[in-house]
């Protein structure tokens, strides 16, 4: 069966804009608004210790504050040096306005 854990509400996260959001016993995730649509990711960069929420993001990919590494937030993967390794994505649901984690 699939758990639904809250996020946040829809609302908060305008057209371009990004939100870090921490479950507990969870590592922090990022949920982005790419054109209305909303994805999840994994908050940290997979290069060093950074909160990609700190960094840009610019249409579908997500540039970090620390060495301006960038991923694609839709599908996780990297998109340029110095990152490499994909980030974890996440599958969501948004129903009445409401943003759930879908957990295994
Ligand atoms: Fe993100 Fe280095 S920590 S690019």
């Amino acid at each position: 069966s699939v758990d639904r854990r809250l996020l946040c509400e829809a609302g908060e996260v305008a057209p371009g804009g990004m939100l870090r959001v921490q479950l507990e016993g969870m590592d922090p995730l990022l949920v982005c608004n790419v054109d209305g649509k909303l994805y999840a990711v994994d908050d940290e960069c997979t290069h060093a210790i950074a909160s990609l929420s700190e960094g840009r993001l610019q249409g579908n990919i997500v540039f970090c504050p620390l060495h301006g590494g960038s991923f694609d937030v839709c599908s996780g993967k990297a998109k340029s040096l110095p990152c490499k390794q994909a980030l974890r994505t996440w599958p969501i649901e948004v129903t009445d306005g409401k943003v759930y984690l879908l957990l295994k």
